[in-house]
């Protein structure tokens, strides 16, 4: 194709979507308003909320754990640390944080979800990490909490569901304390093409069957793996985390790719 005809095409398509603009109009594959995919999204955490944890298990066979250990791992956190979890869910990162530093830690939980706290918050109780979690409801995009109060902000899973990445990218680093890191845990890009024919089939074929089996809801399964399909690769989030303002800017990749742990600084 010449350059001239790419031009030709690229103004029959219209003016390119950034990677931000796709995100926040897709619904797994679905084409939506920006707010009716916070809606969206939040329907389907609240379908899911109380097999949540049961579902992670069994769709991961347990690899979630170690690539949230792996995010514990490179943040390297200190006791009397100031943690945010975002989208923290059932608390399943904040809970491995407080385990790791025996409780010395102050986290707070943020997440758009009130189902999704009240099971981390009933959770947290049996576990006996109630009091050292303050669980906030909100939204990434407008983060509830005063600026320059956090050492550190953990994300997992978290960033494929918010409309607008660059929003809540804009909010962590408001919210991190200068010499602040931001780790991202997310479904990424596979790095071995020849696995993604296998890849696919369990995430199309088998996901949704399992979430009918486990939970009764196929649907809500196929929205996450649509939702990792949309979700930009790993030079791209990379390149989005740089734009947003973060400083030494790196990630690891998990699993082959499967997932990836972004991370940022504040410097
Ligand atoms: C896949 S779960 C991850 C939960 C937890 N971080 C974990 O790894 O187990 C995604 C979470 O993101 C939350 N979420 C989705 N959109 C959000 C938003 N705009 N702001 C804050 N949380 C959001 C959901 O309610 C849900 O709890």
């Amino acid at each position: 194709m010449t350059s001239s005809s790419r031009a030709e095409s690229r103004a029959e398509r219209g003016p390119e979507r950034s990677a931000a603009d796709v995100l926040a109009s897709s619904f797994g594959f679905r084409s939506v308003d920006p707010a009716e995919k916070g809606r969206l999204v939040g329907a389907v955490f609240a379908r899911v909320a109380r097999r949540y944890d049961l579902m992670n298990d069994l769709m991961s066979l347990g690899v979630h754990r170690l690539w949230k250990e792996s995010l514990l791992d490179w943040l390297y956190p200190r006791p009397g640390l100031r943690v945010l979890d975002l989208a923290g869910g059932t608390g399943d990162v904040a809970v491995r944080l407080l385990r790791r530093l025996e409780g010395r830690a102050r986290v707070v939980l943020v997440d758009a979800s009130p189902e999704m706290l009240r099971v981390g918050r009933d959770r947290a109780m049996d576990e006996g990490w109630l009091a050292e979690i303050r669980w906030i409801a909100g939204d990434a995009q407008a983060i509830p909490c005063p600026s320059r109060s956090f050492d550190a902000v953990t994300m997992a899973f978290g960033l494929r569901n918010v409309p607008r990445i660059e929003r809540a990218l804009a909010e962590v680093l408001r919210v991190l304390k200068p010499g602040g890191r931001f780790l991202c845990l997310e479904f990424s890009r596979l790095t071995l093409s020849a696995l993604e024919p296998l890849y696919d089939a369990y995430s199309f074929a088998v996901l949704p069957r399992l979430g009918q089996l486990v939970a009764g809801d196929a649907a809500s399964y196929r929205y996450l793996v649509e939702s990792i399909r949309r979700f930009p690769d790993q030079e791209t989030l990379a390149r989005m985390f740089a734009e947003a303002g973060f400083s030494r800017v790196r990630w690891r990749n998990l699993s082959g790719g499967i997932a990836a742990i972004h991370s940022g600084w504040r410097l």
